[in-house]
């Protein structure tokens, strides 16, 4: 079937399309309802179905012949190691943790928060809490204690499992100390924290509440899957939103597999067997999607890599990689690529390696500029995919589907709308657009499996968020268009969301932080263009009147508190000390004419500025 006809079977009777989808995976009880609604309205996908994700992951593996196949490669620059399982090393190693988790009082339902490096006993406490019907909720090792308390206050876990340290290329980093001071600003005290001692540093005192993982899974007893309901959530994972309270994505147990499990065959072409590597963090959803659980139900070896780029130790580790473990379809961030382009514009590193293994190249977290598209294609000589979803979605929305049938690539398009998403561009009065005309990006509902059935413990946040703007779609929050062939082109974010190297952060939320210090009476950060991270914030701050500090020492502690709440990724390097701010009458900081000057971009003077003669002064700070 080409892609034409497989869509318009999808939009002909999506009951159907996704009912035929979910005959492909093994359900404990197959489901009673295709599609639902709850009391609030919410779609529900698969209700009545029984299932356990780890189970489909990895014992169904072992069960059916894969036992002996490699799960998953570790691969390990950083500590100068390569670690591997089999499905059946794998399905052992996830019984054994259950059985920790099981010892310390979890139980279906509970929530765990995951705070780990990129290690393979992540994936392992994602899998064992999967298989106890508890929920997990990993968050990025390279967030603060700040962002940590926050997400243990919203989760409330019973256990945290976390490591001694991570690596930053050569740069240990220790967890324990991070850990441990978000426990003390958490109203919410977690009962237990698992500890994985890393020999790279471990961990000087333990207290009453830590447990050592080593020991604890000497003492455990293996623990068997928990069948849970279709709509049961397996996840929650937190994203940025606009303020500094982040948004709990919740993930449901049966969508989730139904959807990833297509998503493996149609959008990547993969099949069981085939060697996949995402090199993302298990921290965000391209790490828990296409790192840990589409690979593995689908009978795919993962590879997660602890590793950069760039410096661990050059920029041909991406190309000794996929040599070394074979890999036959590879995911990453544009950004990745430009900085290994930067370091090696012509691709030199990449003659001491044989990729021939590698069939297609998969781009997502930002919109893959032409640039580095072609500098791919051109070194590569195989596709080059670009394509687009989010956290909330938790798999790709538009995309050239490879398993289906390979479209022509068009640069600065991510492709098609994915059999299940019917993506359409609105005007300001939610009026769809013609074709190459600007718009919000929306999708009308039902949103397929997989995507977020809600917030955690807020649908009133979802549907403030999501539903409300444009009734009877969801809102992306990005704006763009669609082209006379149907191609969406995405423009970037309408809202205070940012993209820096890949990671999703709030400009609002890096503004809440900034107001705090005692010298700072208002101010504005915005997302600027960037060679290597496509974007990174810049902070333009007005004193209050009668500040005595010396500015680059008020500058320097304006850094230093981002890079503490929220972490040194967030990239918030440089900030403007300026007069005043651009608004319109009513006070509304004109954001967008800002980002405009620093991106010498065409803007318009919005007639409802306050003082036109602002913007002057404000392309002077940027250096315009
Ligand atoms: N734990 C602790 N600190 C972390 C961290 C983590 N997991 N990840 C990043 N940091 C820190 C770095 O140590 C660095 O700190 P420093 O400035 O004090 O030295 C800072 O955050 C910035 O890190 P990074 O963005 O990684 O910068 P870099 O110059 O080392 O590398 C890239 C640049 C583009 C190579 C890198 O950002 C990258 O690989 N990006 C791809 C991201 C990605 O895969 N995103 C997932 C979406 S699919
Ligand atoms: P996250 O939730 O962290 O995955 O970030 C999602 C956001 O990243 C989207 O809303 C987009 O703004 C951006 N994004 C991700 N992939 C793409 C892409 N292929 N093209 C353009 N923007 C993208």
């Amino acid at each position: 079937m080409n892609y034409k006809d497989h869509y318009a079977h999808f939009l002909a009777s999506p009951e159907t399309f996704w009912a035929e989808q979910a005959d492909r995976i093994a359900w404990f009880q197959s489901p009673q309802n295709i599609l639902s609604r709850n009391e609030r309205g919410h779609y529900r996908w698969y209700e009545g179905g029984k299932l356990n994700t780890c189970y489909l992951a990895t014992d169904f593996h072992v069960e059916n012949g894969r036992g002996e196949q490699l799960a998953l490669i570790y691969d390990s620059p950083v500590t100068n190691s390569v670690k591997k399982y089999t499905y059946r090393e794998l399905r052992d190693a996830t019984a054994q943790f259950a059985g920790v988790l099981s010892n310390l009082g979890v139980s279906k339902g509970d929530r765990i928060i995951i705070y780990m490096p990129m290690v393979p006993e992540a994936a392992i406490a994602m899998l064992a809490s999967a298989r106890l019907g508890a929920v997990h909720s990993v968050v990025f090792g390279g967030f603060a204690s700040h962002e940590l308390a926050i997400r243990i206050d919203d989760a409330k876990p019973k256990v945290v499992v976390s490591a001694s340290c991570g690596i930053e290329i050569n740069r240990k980093i220790p967890y324990k100390p991070l850990l441990d001071e978000a426990i003390r600003l958490a109203k919410h005290k977690p009962e237990h924290c698992v500890i994985l001692n890393r020999p790279e540093l471990e961990v000087e005192s333990m207290t009453a509440r830590d447990h050592d993982w080593q020991q604890a899974l000497h003492e455990a007893k293996p623990v068997n899957y928990v069948p849970v309901d279709a709509t049961d959530p397996l996840y929650i994972l937190y994203t940025s939103g606009t303020t500094g309270l982040p948004k709990g994505i919740v993930r449901d147990n049966g969508g989730h597999a139904v959807a990833l499990k297509y998503s493996m065959d149609a959008i990547y072409n993969t099949k069981p067997g085939d060697v996949y590597w995402a090199a993302s963090d298990v921290g965000w959803v391209v790490g828990h999607s296409y790192i840990v659980y589409a690979p593995l139900l689908t009978g795919c070896t993962t590879i997660l890599f602890e590793g950069k780029p760039v410096k661990t130790p050059d920029a041909g580790k991406f190309w000794h990689v996929i040599a070394e473990h074979q890999v036959k379809t590879f995911f990453t961030a544009p950004t990745a690529f430009r900085a290994i382009r930067k370091e090696d514009p012509e691709g030199k590193l990449l003659q001491d390696y044989d990729i021939s293994s590698l069939r297609c190249l998969f781009l997502a977290g930002e919109r893959t500029d032409p640039p580095t598209l072609n500098w791919l294609q051109n070194l590569l000589k195989i596709p080059v995919i670009d394509h687009w979803w989010q956290t909330e979605t938790g798999w790709p929305m538009v995309a050239n589907m490879m398993g289906i049938e390979e479209l022509p690539v068009k640069a600065g398009s991510a492709s098609v709308p994915v059999c299940g998403y019917d993506v359409c561009v609105l005007d300001t009065s939610g009026k769809e657009v013609g074709p190459n005309e600007e718009g919000q990006i929306v999708v009308k509902l039902p949103l397929p499996p997989g995507c977020l059935p809600s917030l955690y413990n807020d649908d009133d946040r979802f549907e403030k968020s999501y539903l409300s703007r444009y009734p009877g779609y969801y809102t992306s929050g990005d704006g763009g268009y669609k082209d006379e062939d149907g191609y969406v082109f995405i423009m970037g974010r309408t809202d205070d969301v940012i993209n820096v190297a890949g990671h999703r952060l709030s400009t609002g939320e890096m503004e809440e932080l900034l107001t705090l210090h005692k010298s700072v009476a208002e101010c504005a950060v915005i997302g600027v263009m960037d060679e290597l991270r496509g974007q990174v914030p810049v902070g333009l701050v007005v004193l209050k009147d009668g500040v005595v500090q010396a500015e680059q020492e008020l500058i320097d502690e304006l850094i230093a508190i981002v890079k503490e709440k929220i972490g040194a990724f967030a990239y918030l390097r440089k900030i403007l000390i300026v007069d005043r701010l651009p608004k319109t009458r009513s006070g509304k900081i004109l954001r967008n004419v800002m980002r405009k000057i620093a991106d010498n971009q065409e803007y318009n003077t919005p007639s409802t500025i306050d003082d036109p003669a602002i913007l002057d002064e404000i392309s002077s700070a940027l250096g315009k």
